[in-house]
């Protein structure tokens, strides 16, 4: 799914969330493990003000296992718990109640102290657009709730999903948007697919990739194109890496769209092993 995000989007989006706020007794913010800080929308502690929330730090499967403990710790360290999850195949899913219900434990001795008789936690998932929020609640819900856009004109009632006896969650997720005016973070969202179309130019996304790779990751860079070294000029990793992959041209220049391309699929789908691109020292 790919929103254009203008001023009049961002305060519908707001709103929305804002006003499901009112339903439930936790949020769910999904940001995506391989970037915990990127994949987080820039105004979230303002939107969800001091409703109750966890992070969960999806496509765990995808990052580095340290850096997702090092970012949980971070996390927790700032008052907010966080759970690694991987909603494709179900990995935390009963954390999340198990964690939900810790985290409520007082709100709902309060309200049994009141007389009121013990009901599911009601919970909202917002995240941006391609973080996993509709994965995630068909995994919970064990069943294919089909996506719904926002019809103009058309109000939909809020539905209920339940989860096991011990969780609802509202069917439709809130969905923010990324703090795309930073433009690392506008790299580090295409690098990982998070943003699906190219609004920015393909070279550009592989440069700052094979950089980003080169720096912390040579090890796997190597591995993965049988470099012996790595060249110090990036236009020589590239040429190097497109002659070995064959993404050439005729007249046997390299094609460097072709060989762009083939890195950012072969990152996205893992064949350069498990990467987080968000650093704690970039806080
Ligand atoms: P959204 O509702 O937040 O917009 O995201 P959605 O659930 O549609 O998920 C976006 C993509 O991320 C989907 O891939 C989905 O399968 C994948 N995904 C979600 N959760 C996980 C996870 O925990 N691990 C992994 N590895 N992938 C996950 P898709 O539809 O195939 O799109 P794409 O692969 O073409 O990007």
């Amino acid at each position: 799914m790919t929103i254009q995000w203008f001023p009049g989007h961002m305060a519908k989006a707001r709103r929305q969330v804002t006003e499901k706020l009112k339903l439930i007794d936790i949020v769910y913010e999904l940001v995506d493990a391989r970037l915990p800080l990127s994949s987080r929308n820039p105004m979230i502690d303002e939107i969800v003000q001091n409703k109750p929330r966890l992070v969960l730090l999806n496509k765990a499967d995808l990052a580095d296992k340290k850096l997702t403990e090092e970012w949980m710790k971070h996390f927790k360290d700032n008052g907010i718990p966080s759970i690694a999850v991987d909603s494709q195949t179900g990995t935390g899913m009963k954390q999340i109640v198990a964690v939900s219900k810790e985290i409520l434990k007082e709100k709902f001795e309060r309200l049994a102290a009141k007389g009121v008789r013990h009901r599911p936690i009601r919970a909202l998932i917002v995240g941006i657009p391609n973080v996993g929020k509709s994965t995630l609640i068909n995994r919970l819900a064990k069943k294919n709730i089909t996506k719904t856009g926002d019809r103009p004109g058309v109000t939909t009632a809020q539905q209920w999903v339940k989860v096991g006896k011990e969780l609802e969650l509202l069917d439709t997720p809130g969905i923010l948007w990324p703090k795309f005016e930073d433009e690392l973070v506008g790299y580090k969202l295409a690098a990982t697919g998070a943003i699906k179309d190219a609004i920015l130019n393909l070279q550009e996304i592989a440069v700052f990739a094979l950089k980003f790779l080169t720096e912390y990751y040579p090890g796997q860079l190597q591995e993965r194109y049988g470099l012996e070294e790595i060249p110090e000029e990036i236009g020589d990793l590239f040429d190097e890496i497109g002659k070995k992959r064959g993404c050439m041209m005729a007249g046997g220049y390299i094609d460097y769209d072709k060989t762009s391309e083939l890195v950012l699929r072969e990152i996205r789908s893992e064949k350069l092993g498990k990467l987080t691109f968000d650093r704690l020292h970039e806080i």
